[in-house]
């Protein structure tokens, strides 16, 4: 790939298949980083030059599809190096500049909240590679999962797990949170919110993130992602009682199908905006087995979510969809492979290849990029971004 003032300048036409592979290669080893025990790879040298949680998860996975199954493990192995006792995985390792934000987390080294924990899936998926997982990383693995599962606040009568901060979702400015926003979403608004609701969360002896009173939510999305990552680490570890609470996640996400709307709605929030038709709140679909054909359905739709290059984030209907704006309408790499994955492991095999084939035309078109424009594949966001690779995985050129 030929970098040019910092965005990638790709061949035109379709990739081939070896093409597409080696491209995805070269822009995961640029952002690996060397560090003691192994490494890591950043999602973007410039923007985003540390170690994310559920980013490195997904880089875990494509290290091993591209047959390095040491970074893989090493990756993974690194994410677990800023571990607290309570097993809660911080979202943010700053090892290369431990300072960077100290102030703003309370902590220096890394940050004090979480994020999707992907790890569960991306362990199953080396030990599907053929990869020797390590039992460390899979009691670590358990241990992160244990704190979200134990330790986490539920939303009262939900029986669901809540966020102690929308960046726990991993989709930062997303409409669903538009109702912690005075006089809805705004930009400056919005990153004024962000910082007093940190000053809110409560939290054990240890510092994990436990609860805040502020933000009580609990999102259909991320409850999908717990849920389906506990179900993926007791498959590969034959953890029974995991999987035991993971049914149970997975059961109480069932009752949040709104057969209007259809979607799954998150519990909790101070009104509506938890209800935003966004592609986020169809990932139950992983784990609820009754309406995953419909979510299927309307992320491939056009009149819904679809788009050329993927399913859009946020559903065309809703006022709030932008289809350039960060989190407001564009198409996401990683909830595109999540969508592929619900579709395939629920035979939803036309489905799925739709969805990879839209998946890998846009990675490519955007040049890799973070997130991009749904009906043009135009890069948008921080580019080359490592979790676009995740277009490797979904076996397919279009
Ligand atoms: C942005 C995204 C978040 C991601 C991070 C690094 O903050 O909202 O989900 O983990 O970038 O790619």
């Amino acid at each position: 790939m030929v970098v040019r003032g910092g965005r990638p300048t790709l061949p035109p036409g379709p990739p081939r298949g070896a093409e597409l592979v080696e491209s995805a290669r070269s822009v995961l080893s640029a952002h690996w980083q060397e560090a003691a025990g192994g490494g890591y790879t950043v999602p973007n040298g410039a923007v985003y030059p540390f170690q994310w949680l559920w980013d490195s998860c997904f880089h875990a996975v494509v290290w091993a599809e591209l047959g390095e199954p040491d970074r893989a493990v090493a990756e993974l192995t690194h994410l677990f190096r800023t571990q607290g006792p309570d097993g809660f995985v911080p979202h943010v390792d700053y090892e290369a500049r431990p300072q960077h934000h100290g102030d703003f987390w309370g902590r220096p080294g890394s940050s004090s909240i979480t994020q999707p924990p992907m790890y569960g899936h991306a362990l199953a998926e080396l030990g599907r590679r053929g990869v020797e997982v390590p039992g460390e990383l899979v009691q670590r693995a358990r241990a992160g999962l244990g704190f979200l599962l134990r330790d986490r606040a539920r939303l009262a009568g939900s029986g669901l797990v809540t966020l102690v901060h929308p960046w726990e979702s991993g989709a930062d400015d997303s409409p669903r949170w538009d109702d912690w926003c005075p006089d809805g979403f705004e930009p400056a608004r919005w990153y004024q919110v962000k910082g007093d609701l940190l000053g809110t969360v409560v939290r054990s002896p240890a510092g994990a993130p436990l609860a805040n009173p502020a933000f009580e939510v609990a999102p259909a999305g991320f409850n999908a992602l717990l849920a389906f990552n506990a179900f993926e680490l007791a498959d590969l570890s034959g953890d029974d009682q995991l999987r035991v609470e993971a049914v149970e996640l997975a059961e109480a996400l069932a009752r949040r199908w709104d057969p209007d709307l259809r979607t799954w709605t998150d519990a909790g929030g101070p009104g509506r905006s938890g209800s935003v038709r966004t592609l986020d709140g169809l990932l139950p679909a992983l784990v609820d087995p009754a309406h995953a054909a419909e979510a299927v359905t309307e992320a491939l739709d056009d009149a819904a979510f679809g788009g050329r290059f993927g399913p859009a984030a946020v559903h065309r209907a809703e006022p709030s969809f932008d289809p350039r704006r960060y989190w407001r309408g564009p198409a996401w790499p990683q909830l595109s492979y999540l969508t592929w994955v619900a579709a395939r492991r629920r035979g939803l095999a036309a489905e799925a290849d739709e969805l990879a084939r839209r998946l890998v035309a846009g990675a490519w078109s955007s040049g890799w990029a973070e997130y991009w424009e749904p009906d043009t594949g135009e890069g948008l966001g921080a580019a080359p971004q490592s979790w676009a690779t995740v277009a490797l995985l979904v076996g397919q050129a279009p």
